[in-house]
């Protein structure tokens, strides 16, 4: 696969065109329809990718939590343990005196990425959270 850009002409309605130049020109001064085009392809390659079983990719869970609830911080250490061959790291933050933030980089096949992410989120106490997948996207 050739790497020289190729040009092709795209039709869409013309609201759709306005919303989109729209787009283009709150992406900046840098960013032109073909840039902003090409960047949206990319994304929805990668989104692709990480839909797919099997597929390894990368993620980044983030989750809020009040420390006091019950159990929470345990359970929170022993799942990170159980799966530490697809937990790479994790970065706490004490936001107040009651609440923390919690960012966990995965990686792994994409189903175990996303049940393991499930189980985090699924722990009574988390107030809320989001699990980000990527992949390397070696050929885009
Ligand atoms: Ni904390």
């Amino acid at each position: 696969m050739g790497n020289e850009l190729m040009r092709f002409s795209v039709a869409m309605p013309e609201n759709l065109l306005m919303q989109f130049d729209q787009l283009v020109a709150r992406r900046g001064l840098a960013k032109n329809r073909s840039e902003v085009i090409r960047d949206l392809v990319r994304e929805a390659l990668v989104e692709d990718e990480c839909a797919e079983l099997g597929r390894e990719v990368m993620g980044t869970l983030t989750i809020v939590y009040n420390h006091h609830a019950t159990d929470l911080e345990s359970k929170l250490h022993e799942i990170q343990h159980r799966y530490l061959g697809s937990i790479i790291s994790s970065m706490h933050v004490h936001l107040d005196p009651d609440n923390c933030l919690e960012v966990i980089v995965l990686r792994g096949e994409s189903g175990d990425v996303r049940d393991i992410a499930n189980m985090l989120l699924g722990i009574r106490g988390v107030k809320n959270g989001k699990l980000v997948t990527t992949t390397t996207g070696k050929n885009l």
